[in-house]
């Protein structure tokens, strides 16, 4: 089969709704497009998930591919649940998407689902990505593979930041609020503080902290895994507010939204006072916002070009472009040097595009790259 491109509005390759096999569960696995007869994306796990919102993700998934060059298509599955009995979820889950796997809809981890409960859903249904009829074995098993990848997504968020920095034509040292302080907050804001940019904010669940400059190594040490700043343990000298989007506040040169979808919204987007907001998260932006943000004359680095890492080092595992030969430290920097290239490359071609007319860069693009991988 050949790479499709999907419009706006445009149906999805299929869409599974899963009532469970052996047991109860519900959800969805949306395949949205089936580049070479694959596609991939996360499985997450809430209570509110709905079949718009994973048919969005699964969309997202395919742009996200098509701006990489990658030769896969894009799919999201979404369990409706609280995450009570967990195991047995899974295992159901397994045992009704089997087919899926093994016919080559790779599923992975998303917002509510842990390794864990993937490698239960891996093992009811008797499937391990290093095997593919037809494609050479992962000499390692997956685990090897994406775990020293961890900070992948925030290394190509911080590579989007720089470059449009540098592209906007901005000299010296940024000062950058970070909403988020999970896996891709935390490795931005370390990979910007590295390169001289000053975090003036972040923002947790709990509300935002601010100083002229925060010092994110130590504000991380007192991080827990779900991104939880302990307050009691604060450096001295930080402002604390619990006020609702205060991170918006906090004077800025560049905005990197991590945390949860729609962060930016129609109702926040005029207090905006960064000039440029970059997309850790997925959907981190509404339509509404985004279109109030340039007409502030703000620009945005979405997600689809900002945050491939994670989901991009998967893909290339699945097609199996990434030299396995390597030794796991010189695969890692090939990994790592691949996400950056490819989110360098897409950051500057759409700004050039917003330079050049009026409206939504992004369709254009897509058109490109699409004629690309053709
Ligand atoms: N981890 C990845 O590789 C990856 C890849 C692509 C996209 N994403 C998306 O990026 C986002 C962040 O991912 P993560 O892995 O860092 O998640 P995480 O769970 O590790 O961290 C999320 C952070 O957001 C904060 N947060 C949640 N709701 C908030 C709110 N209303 N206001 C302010 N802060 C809030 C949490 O307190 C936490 O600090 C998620 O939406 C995720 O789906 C992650």
């Amino acid at each position: 089969m050949s790479a499709s491109a999907p419009q706006d509005g445009q149906e999805p390759a299929f869409t599974v709704h899963l009532n469970g096999s052996g047991g109860a569960v519900k959800g969805w696995v949306v395949v949205d497009t089936l580049v070479d007869g694959l596609a991939m994306g996360g499985v997450r796990m809430t209570p509110g998930v709905t079949e718009e919102e994973v048919r969005g993700l699964a969309r997202d998934m395919t742009d996200k591919f098509t701006l990489a060059g990658l030769r896969i298509g894009g799919a999201k599955g979404g369990i409706v649940s609280d995450g009570s009995g967990r195991e047995e979820t899974f295992r159901t889950f397994g045992r009704t998407v089997k087919p899926l796997l093994h016919g080559g809809i790779h599923l992975g981890i998303d917002m509510g689902v842990t390794s864990a409960d993937r490698a239960v859903f891996f093992a009811e249904a008797g499937y391990d990505p290093r095997y593919r009829l037809g494609v050479p074995d992962m000499p390692i098993d997956w685990r090897t593979y994406y775990e020293p990848l961890l900070d992948v997504t925030g290394h190509g968020v911080g590579v989007a930041a720089v470059t449009a920095l540098e592209a906007s034509g901005h000299s010296g040292p940024a000062r950058v609020v970070v909403q988020g302080f999970g896996a891709v907050g935390r490795a931005v804001a370390r990979f910007l503080e590295e390169r001289g940019h000053v975090v003036v904010g972040v923002a947790d669940v709990q509300g935002t902290i601010s100083a002229d400059r925060l010092p994110v190594a130590e504000l991380a040490a007192v991080t827990d895994d779900f991104g939880r700043i302990d307050r009691s343990r604060l450096p001295q000298h930080v402002t604390l507010s619990g006020e609702p989007d205060a991170w918006l506040d906090v004077d800025a040169d560049l905005l990197v939204l991590a945390a949860q979808k729609h962060a930016l919204s129609a109702e926040n987007a005029h207090r905006l006072r960064a000039g440029l907001v970059v997309e850790g998260a997925n959907l981190a932006s509404s339509a509404a916002a985004k279109e109030k943000a340039a007409a502030s004359g703000a620009t945005l680095v979405p997600g689809v070009i900002a945050n491939i890492g994670g989901a991009g080092s998967a893909a290339l595992a699945v097609t199996r472009v990434v030299p396995f030969d390597l030794p796991a430290d010189a695969r890692k920097q090939w990994v790592f040097d691949w996400v950056a290239d490819r989110v360098r490359r897409n950051t500057r071609d759409l700004l050039e595009i917003a330079a050049s007319r009026a409206g939504d860069p992004l369709p254009e693009l897509l058109d490109v790259r699409r004629e690309e991988r053709r």
